[in-house]
């Protein structure tokens, strides 16, 4: 087993997941402004230092995506954020893109840039205690979209980020996330999903990238978010199984959804079903933002100070995403 692969499997075995707490500055004043807090680098602090002080991060969470301002900040009692993290058996990782901009010749289109200077910084994040990091893709779909350019460029895009972040002994999650705005099927949102993540692993196997060595970091297969016609729970977790069948290499450990917009209940409820019609040898597991941290969010606002309500309610999503990570959540146990 390479040192790469047990990285991978410190993080998602067992029913643990990633806690994805790397929103840039500007997710994170959009977040925190939505619920009237002022974001200052106090506050962003402030919650993250809340969330990742809970008791869940023993049990439930295998690794923590921090953005660059989190890594470098220390707590209210004086610890380093990696080593706070660190000290609950979870690995601190890092998004290392520089975000999503404009795509030149299909400008309604993006592509993620941070190539630039990227063996540098990764040297520094790995000195800072970071183990594993992020690039998240971000493609539109529609019958046009995304276009061979785009899905092209990004592919390759993720491939040199993940050859680069090899070398420097860490783990990357490849992100290619197709998202789920618009009205297209749930059928588009397979096609297109397909094509997205086969031509991804044909660039990372041409940059030679050690596929045991890393996760991907998908999205479920659904219906768009303003479609007519939706389709079951079931069917999402079936669609998004072929999906994956037909498109990761076997050599591939582990997958870690991204919740993309579903609500807390959704995420979870889809994740289970993936686990239970599992016939695959992937682990597949949660690497949530927003499904993980939106009722938290809720609760520690109304009063800051009171970090113990926003603990108690992170330390219940993320047992029931790890239980669904193994196939075990029922709608039941959301109201114990
Ligand atoms: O890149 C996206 C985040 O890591 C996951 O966030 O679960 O809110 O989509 P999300």
């Amino acid at each position: 087993m390479s040192e790469l692969n047990k990285i991978v499997l410190k993080i998602i075995s067992g029913g643990k997941g990633i806690l994805a707490a790397d929103e840039s500055n500007g997710t994170m004043t959009k977040r925190l402004e939505a619920v009237d807090v002022p974001s200052t680098p106090e506050n962003r602090l402030s919650f993250r230092e809340t969330l990742f002080s809970s008791e869940s991060m023993n049990e439930y969470i295998g690794g923590v995506i921090l953005y660059d301002e989190t890594i470098k900040q220390t707590t209210s009692f004086g610890k380093s954020i990696p080593d706070l993290i660190s000290s609950s058996g979870a690995l601190p990782g890092i998004k290392v893109d520089m975000g999503a901009k404009d795509l030149a010749s299909s400008s309604e289109e993006k592509i993620t840039e941070g190539l630039d200077g990227l063996r540098e910084r990764l040297k520094n994040y790995y000195k800072l205690g970071a183990r594993f990091t992020k690039w998240r893709a971000i493609y539109n779909i529609s019958n046009k979209y995304p276009s061979k350019l785009a899905i092209n460029s990004n592919a390759h895009a993720l491939a040199r980020y993940s050859a680069l972040v090899q070398e420097s002994k860490m783990v990357p999650i490849v992100e290619p996330e197709v998202l789920m705005d618009g009205d297209h099927s749930a059928d588009l949102c397979l096609k297109k999903t397909s094509e997205v993540i086969k031509k991804c692993f044909e660039e990372l196997i041409l940059s030679k990238v050690d596929l045991s060595g890393i996760i991907l970091k998908p999205n479920m297969i659904l219906a768009g978010a303003q479609a007519k016609v939706k389709i079951s729970n079931e069917e999402v977790s079936l669609k998004t199984l072929e999906c994956l069948k037909n498109s990761v290499p076997s050599e591939v450990p582990g997958i870690a959804f991204l919740s993309g917009g579903q609500s807390e209940i959704e995420a979870t409820e889809n994740l289970n079903l993936i686990n239970k019609n599992n016939d695959t040898n992937f682990i597949m597991t949660f690497s949530y933002g927003r499904a993980l941290q939106q009722s938290a969010l809720a609760v520690w606002s109304k009063n800051i100070k009171n970090t113990m309500a926003a603990q108690n309610i992170f330390n219940h999503r993320a047992k029931m995403c790890y239980l669904a990570a193994k196939g075990k959540w029922t709608n039941r146990l959301e109201n114990k």
